[in-house]
């Protein structure tokens, strides 16, 4: 029997889903050699929310962190999450940007690319798939996890036989909620399996509490690798622990082949940052605890916490429930989306309007609007064509792969920023988050200048707007 392989997460989703992906490039490279001899499949270590936070929150370059962790790691595999036709950032963005950014990434150093769609539309994953080929790096097409009326098995098998057929090297189960159950996990990986003849790895959250059993039910269903996380940096919102994973499988058909000796020493370094997070209030015990509502309403942990802060700030904390209550039924009144970024966002966003107008759709967001004239892409179920037309009237639905509305971005990008290019990948920056970039360029500007970065000159666009 094949071993199971891991996948350590400690240096993207762990801390992205547990303090809020503020990990400096610094508190990451004292460990890398070390990690890099333990022995794992991979180290997802960039993209989803990292590339925005280094720029946003810590003034680093994201590409620079890229290069340093790439220059430590020289034997295991490096991955990536991408979102699709998304990227990293929360639209989408023409072929050449897409196309553009894969290959810097693979040239920067990624080996793996994780690729996802929120909506399951493989139109979405076309193009950055065929770019990952294309620089030779290895596609791995993510299916989004959910439940629903139309997730059944067959579903899913379909799904990742098209990404196969699409020319995917393996397939993930991406349950970005942990709203995967134990035996569901088994159905599933054993539906897959028979399915597909690429490799299947299993990516979950520890939010409901669920998350080791499920990877364990995953294992003995014939998954080949898991996604877990070092344990001081583990549970909660984050991954199942790294450890106690290993330790479970010594000694099985399934053993990782992984010591628990030299992972101590991964785990020691973490310890003291865990602790050092803990008082300056980056990591909230709140994020470690069981959510009960991730079971019960299907919201995943990063969704609960921007409703709470809504509904916070337009003093109806006290709406919550009825919230809870509201995101299923406009989940289903969209064509039942996986919940993750955007469709998390559209859809929480959409139920926090309808409590507290107290009339459902009375005010309707723009992105709102988006997802029902289909400018995201298809759901899983068609939308009704009478709630269509009630949100956006008479309006003309988007047919076509949503991508294919859009001109080439990359070259008028290029002009626009021309006075800040300091590397070629600068205008990728700049075409996902351009007021963010043009800050972060700034203060890089202002850093090589031995000036204070506080007090750059304004005139030069500083300011986002
Ligand atoms: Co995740």
């Amino acid at each position: 029997m094949a071993k199971v392989k891991i996948t350590e997460t400690v240096l993207r989703d762990s801390h992205q889903s547990l303090i809020a992906t503020r990990m400096t490039t610094e508190e990451m490279l004292p460990i890398l050699e070390t990690m890099d001899q333990i022995g794992y499949h991979s180290l997802e270590a960039w993209g989803g929310a990292t590339f925005d936070a280094c720029m946003r929150f810590l003034n680093e370059d994201p590409w620079e962190r890229l290069r340093k962790i790439k220059d430590k790691v020289r034997n295991t595999k490096l991955q990536m999450l991408f979102r699709g036709q998304n990227i990293l950032g929360y639209r989408h963005y023409s072929d050449d940007v897409v196309e553009y950014f894969v290959q810097k990434s693979i040239a920067n150093g990624i080996d793996i690319l994780r690729i996802f769609d929120a909506l399951n539309d493989t139109r979405n994953l076309q193009t950055a798939i065929r770019a990952t080929k294309k620089e030779g790096g290895h596609v791995q097409a993510a299916l989004s996890y959910t439940t629903g009326p139309v997730y059944t098995l067959e579903y899913y098998s379909k799904y990742a036989k098209e990404l196969e057929g699409m020319g995917a090297d393996s397939i993930c189960i991406k349950d970005m909620a942990g709203l995967l159950k134990p035996y569901d996990a088994y159905d599933l990986v054993k539906a897959l399996k028979e399915s597909v003849r690429i490799p299947i790895q299993l990516h979950t959250h520890y939010t409901s509490g669920l998350a080791s059993m499920t990877l364990m039910k995953a294992v003995e269903a014939g998954v080949d690798v898991i996604d877990t996380a070092i344990s001081p940096m583990a549970l909660g919102t984050s991954q199942p622990p790294t450890e106690a994973m290993v330790a479970a499988l010594q000694g099985t058909p399934y053993d990782t082949g992984i010591s628990l000796e030299t992972l101590d020493t991964v785990t020691k370094y973490f310890t003291p940052l865990r602790e050092k997070y803990l008082a300056d209030g980056l990591l909230n015990p709140k994020a470690l605890k069981v959510d009960v509502n991730a079971l019960m309403y299907q919201v995943p942990g990063g969704m609960l916490s921007n409703l709470m802060s809504q509904l916070a700030q337009a003093g109806k904390s006290d709406k919550l429930t009825e919230v809870l209550e509201e995101v299923p039924r406009v989940r289903a009144d969209v064509g039942y989306p996986p919940l993750v970024t955007p469709s998390s966002q559209i859809v929480g966003t959409q139920a926090v309007f309808n409590v507290i107008m107290g009339e459902r759709y009375k005010t309707v967001t723009k992105e709102f609007k988006g997802i029902v004239r289909g400018d995201y892409g298809k759901t899983a179920v068609p939308i009704d064509p009478a709630f269509v037309k009630k949100i956006i009237g008479d309006e003309k639905p988007t047919t076509c792969r949503p991508a294919d509305k859009l001109k080439p971005e990359l070259e008028q990008l290029r002009a626009e920023i021309a006075p800040y290019l300091e590397q070629d990948e600068d205008v990728l920056s700049y075409a996902l988050f351009p007021d963010v970039s043009k800050k972060f360029f700034e203060f890089r500007k202002a850093k090589k200048y031995g000036l204070d970065a506080d007090n750059a000159d304004p005139k030069l666009g500083v300011h986002s707007v």
